[in-house]
């Protein structure tokens, strides 16, 4: 039987298993999917023995999404762009790396009726997750594409490493006083520590969509800022996490999985 695995640290809470459990009953493929708890300091060292091993696949999380690129004997352009990896598929000598975040997003996105085409768009934070999702959101052909950051530093390096993908305008938060969107992602990590960043007032244009790629606990400020600052509705990420890995699923298999029954049941947030 194929073995699969999602590897982070630390990777017990996945949801990634029940996901790609579900998918390989739908499709009726047999397989194995687990976690594997690897540390940073033996990634290096784990990952071609696996590969040795004859695992067939890979989902990579936190804290590995970039240093596993390094590992990869080839990486696909849209991984490349994300300088992230959250997938291994096994080659002939060697793992090749993808990254489906950011393709997870837009799927997302069409299923929830949220159009990016020629709309003003905000992408708050420009760490690892605010990179892999740029590149797709570019060429979904946004009016705008804005990305703003409490580190003033970060959204230039992102308008220069996306230059050659389309236009991206960055931004502090601060800076974003005045500004209006029609679309609003929080891509930063602060609802970990539970909270958002500090924005100005007026910033959701009328009807604006606010969507956020963290979801449970880590939802709730952003859900109640979106709500106070009167979105349209406001999603949370169980959907990208599900379309995510629908596109990993897709790669290994070459079969793309129903998605609707686990979105239906895990329902993801609509605050509004
Ligand atoms: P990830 O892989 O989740 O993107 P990361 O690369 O560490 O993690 O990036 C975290 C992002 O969340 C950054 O944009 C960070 O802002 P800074 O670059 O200014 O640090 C943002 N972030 C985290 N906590 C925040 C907070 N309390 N307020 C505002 N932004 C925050």
């Amino acid at each position: 039987m194929k073995r699969f695995a999602v590897i982070g640290h630390p990777v017990a809470h996945s949801r990634s298993p029940l996901i790609h459990a579900r998918f390989a009953e739908d499709t009726g493929l047999a397989l194995q999917y687990g976690t594997l708890d690897i540390a940073p300091e033996a990634l290096a060292e784990q990952v071609p023995t696996l590969f040795a091993a004859g695992w067939d696949g890979f989902n990579v999380t936190l804290p590995h999404k970039a240093a596993v690129a390094a590992l990869c004997t080839e990486v696909t352009p849209r991984a490349a762009l994300a300088g992230a990896v959250n997938t291994l598929i096994r080659g002939p000598a060697g793992w090749t790396g993808d990254n489906t975040d950011g393709a997870g997003l837009l799927t997302d996105l069409e299923v929830l009726g949220i159009i990016v085409r020629d709309r003003r768009v905000l992408v708050l934070g420009a760490g690892g997750a605010a990179r892999g999702i740029l590149g797709p959101l570019l060429q979904a052909g946004p009016a705008e594409l804005v990305v703003s950051n409490r580190n003033p530093w970060k959204p230039e390096a992102l308008a220069d490493a996306f230059r050659s993908v389309g236009p991206l305008v960055p931004r502090t938060h601060l800076a974003l006083k005045g500004d209006q969107y029609d679309l609003v992602i929080n891509a930063t990590s602060a609802g970990h520590g539970g909270g958002i960043p500090r924005l100005p007032d007026g910033l959701l244009a009328t009807g604006a969509e606010a969507y956020d790629l963290s979801y449970g606990v880590a939802h709730a400020p952003f859900a109640d800022w979106a709500v106070a600052a009167g979105a349209r509705r406001v999603h949370d990420g169980l959907g990208m996490l599900i379309e995510q890995a629908a596109e990993s699923f897709e790669r290994w298999h070459g079969i793309r999985p129903p998605t609707a029954g686990l979105r239906a049941a895990w329902g993801s947030a609509d605050r509004r």
